[in-house]
């Protein structure tokens, strides 16, 4: 069975932890998409590891791990993490770069500070790591691949790019500009940060892996409503983190899925600026927080908190095209007497009630969750493995979220170890 993990809401559901568990049973995992935007925490053998862009299946020894070709790689942040990772004594000997993968450079990276740095209305929050105006010149035909590096033919490639970019950067945004020795300098950098890695005969390794049938994970990062055409757009990342994004970003078709698991908490967070209908300023906004440990893996920023939102929850399932859905972060709300549901938004202006996700993220302003009330469990579920063990009302609120969503609830994850984790 090849799966996708995917985020089904703002990011940082807990999908590295999925991943990792699933990554036991897979033989190749592929990241399908973003960059070193993403934070992923995975909790083994009493050790907390963080990672951006390296697929977490590293962990595990034996099996390949691909950076895809549609994510996008920040050269230096790249090495960072892998020198991390070999200090840490893990052999990362099954990691591969698929050669079509995009290079974020250094002008990326300033556009993108500039832009969050001078933007007064419309800011995005990103996480300033070049993504967006990496993929922009992707799709504008002028970005830099990682097979760019090792071509005879880099600098006719850069004569094009060049007066293009440097034009915009100067004109546009005022900033520094590069020399054609600069970027080869950096382009002779890069090729070397990457020689180890990169697969020039990835079609090979994927076209054996299908004919042996291998179990092929597809790891997702960020989250559906994060997605650039699905998402809360203009607040969104520039890539496409639904299931779909797997066929487009691994190398491998529509074809090849057979599930897709939405990973989802049992509230919603979400860093950076956007709509969030469920967004809890108060108290209950702070207490979820500190329980949960709500900081940002790649920024620190705190992490804006709510009440699960079955009305974007029902959107991701069908544009994230989920299977099923893995539930973290239960156990958060092991001390709360009360736990609400948005299951519709209501539309201040004229009382309006929408129980579909209205896309036009510009009128959220005028719209207030509607909420169902439970009751809470007030135990410690932190070492429950099986779901027959669960509280009552804890299973009531599953079995709620599942009518509600209408797809099985598949994983209960009740804390961030491998172990603290129910298949039901
Ligand atoms: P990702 O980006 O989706 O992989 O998620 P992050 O790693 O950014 O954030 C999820 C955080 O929640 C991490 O610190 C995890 O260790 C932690 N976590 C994952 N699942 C659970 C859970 O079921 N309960 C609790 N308490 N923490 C969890
Ligand atoms: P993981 O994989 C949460 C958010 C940023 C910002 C928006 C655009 O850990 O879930 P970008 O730098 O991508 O241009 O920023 O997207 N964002 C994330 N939020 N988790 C992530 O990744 C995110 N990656 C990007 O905060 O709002
Ligand atoms: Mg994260």
């Amino acid at each position: 069975m090849n799966k996708v993990v995917v985020g089904a809401q703002w990011g940082d559901e807990g999908k590295a932890k999925i991943t990792d568990l699933l990554a036991q049973n897979a033989d190749l995992i592929i990241r399908y998409q973003g960059g070193c935007n993403a934070g992923h925490t995975v909790v083994a053998h009493n050790k907390t590891f963080k990672f951006h862009l390296i697929p977490s299946g590293i962990l595990y020894k034996g099996k390949t791990c691909f950076i895809g070709a549609g994510t996008v790689i920040l050269p230096e942040y790249f090495e960072e993490e892998i020198q991390g990772l070999i200090k840490e004594g893990i052999d990362v000997s099954g990691l591969k770069i698929n050669p079509l993968a995009s290079i974020t450079m250094p002008y990326h990276t300033e556009v993108d500070g500039y832009s969050e740095n001078t933007a007064t209305k419309g800011k995005i929050g990103t996480t300033k790591k070049g993504i967006g105006p990496t993929y922009t010149d992707k799709m504008a035909r002028i970005g830099l691949k990682v097979q760019d590096l090792y071509s005879p033919e880099l600098s006719e490639k850069l004569d094009i790019i060049l007066p293009l970019k440097n034009k915009t950067l100067k004109e546009v945004y005022g900033l520094k500009t590069y020399t054609k020795e600069e970027v080869l300098a950096l382009c002779k950098k890069y090729a070397e940060i990457f020689k180890p890695y990169v697969c020039f005969d990835w079609q090979k390794v994927l076209e054996d892996a299908k004919r042996d049938k291998k179990a092929i994970l597809f790891e997702g990062a960020q989250g559906v409503m994060l997605d650039i055409d699905y998402g809360t757009y203009p607040f969104v990342t520039s890539s496409n983190p639904i299931g779909g994004g797997a066929a487009t970003g691994s190398g491998y078709g529509p074809a090849m899925i057979d599930e897709v698991i939405g990973v989802a908490k049992a509230y919603v967070t979400r860093v950076g600026e956007g709509p969030f209908v469920t967004e809890l300023t108060d108290k209950t906004g702070d207490k979820i927080r500190e329980i949960g440990h709500e900081y940002g893996v790649t920024t620190g920023r705190a992490r804006r908190c709510g009440w699960f939102d079955a009305v974007i929850m029902k959107y991701a399932v069908l544009v994230g095209g989920l299977t099923s859905i893995a539930l973290t972060k239960i156990d958060v709300f092991d001390t709360f007497d009360e736990i609400k549901v948005c299951t519709a938004y209501k539309d201040t202006r004229n009382g309006e009630i929408y129980t579909s996700y209205p896309t036009d993220v510009f009128i959220h302003k005028y719209l207030e969750p509607v909420y169902e009330t439970h009751k809470g469990w007030g135990q410690d579920i932190t070492g429950i493995t099986e779901y027959g063990k669960l509280p009552e009302n804890a299973k009531k609120y599953l079995a709620r979220l599942e009518e509600l969503l209408e797809v099985p609830i598949s994983i209960v994850s009740v804390g961030p170890d491998r172990e603290q984790t129910i298949f039901k």
